[in-house]
């Protein structure tokens, strides 16, 4: 089975072809890169380099899917689509059509707008009952508003001095990396793009489950423990038709 995992940043499956335009690949594919890895990536950001596995393609989405019309059995993109920006969506959607076999399966995990906007008005409810700090309450905003309005790129704020100005100078800000939120989605308006864009049968699924077979021993939506990846997704899966 072929299954693409597209904007996979450091969380790759064997079971998949892990493609990115992230360094972390660029590192991992070249012995230059996997040579110089260690002097570069410290920490988490080594753990999470080191823990990179399967098939890695080195690819810029907004050029395409590097696959012939009809070859893939499924697609799968997790917090990707909020990152793209909201006209080049039809494209992105078109191009995933393009390379999925009649039938084949589009799952896609994105931060759930719904979710987000609920707990923000339960937290604003809360403050008004005396029941919840208004000092917290800023947490809830900035859970809807920082990954857009973000200028550093998080790994990169997290850095110390001649690291952080050399990372900043080299790759760029939040924006040119792909970092920023370009839209939000939710179980209404995913399932309209979709539908719009001739994908058929979509439904909200979980983590757990899915159309592809063996999904959960791929490790892309849970941890080894059975724990949820990213707590707070909207996973819906479609079929291409
Ligand atoms: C928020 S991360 C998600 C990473 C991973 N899928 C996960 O769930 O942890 C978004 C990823 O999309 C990638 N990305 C954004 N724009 C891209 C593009 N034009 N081509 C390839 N990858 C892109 C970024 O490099 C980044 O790794």
């Amino acid at each position: 089975m072929t299954l693409l995992n597209l904007g996979c940043g450091t969380r790759t499956s064997p079971s998949a072809v892990n493609i990115d335009w992230a360094v972390a690949l660029r590192l991992k594919r070249s012995r230059l890169g996997r040579g110089v890895a260690p002097l570069l990536l410290r920490g988490e950001r080594r753990a999470r380099y080191d823990a990179m596995a399967g098939e890695l393609v080195c690819h810029d989405l907004r050029r395409g899917i590097p696959y012939d019309d009809g070859t893939v059995d499924a697609v799968y993109h997790s917090h990707v689509l909020e990152h793209i920006d909201r006209a080049a969506v039809p494209g992105f959607l078109a191009e995933i059509r393009r390379v999925l076999r009649p039938g084949g399966v589009h799952r896609i995990v994105v931060p759930d707008l719904e979710l987000e906007v609920r707990r923000y008005l339960a937290d604003l409810d809360a403050v008004d009952r005396g029941e919840a700090a208004a000092d917290g309450h800023d947490r809830f905003v900035h859970g809807l508003l920082e990954q857009s309005v973000r200028r550093e790129a998080a790994g990169t704020s997290a850095q110390r001095g001649a690291r952080r100005w050399l990372e900043n100078t080299l790759l760029g800000d939040a924006r040119r990396r792909g970092e920023t939120h370009q839209w939000m989605w939710d179980r209404v308006n995913l399932r309209a793009v979709l539908t719009e864009h001739g994908f058929t049968d979509v439904d909200v699924v979980d983590h757990r489950t899915s159309r592809i077979p063996g999904w959960p021993e791929t490790g892309l939506d849970q941890e080894p423990d059975g724990t949820e990846y990213r707590p707070g997704s909207l996973y819906v899966e479609a079929v291409a038709g």
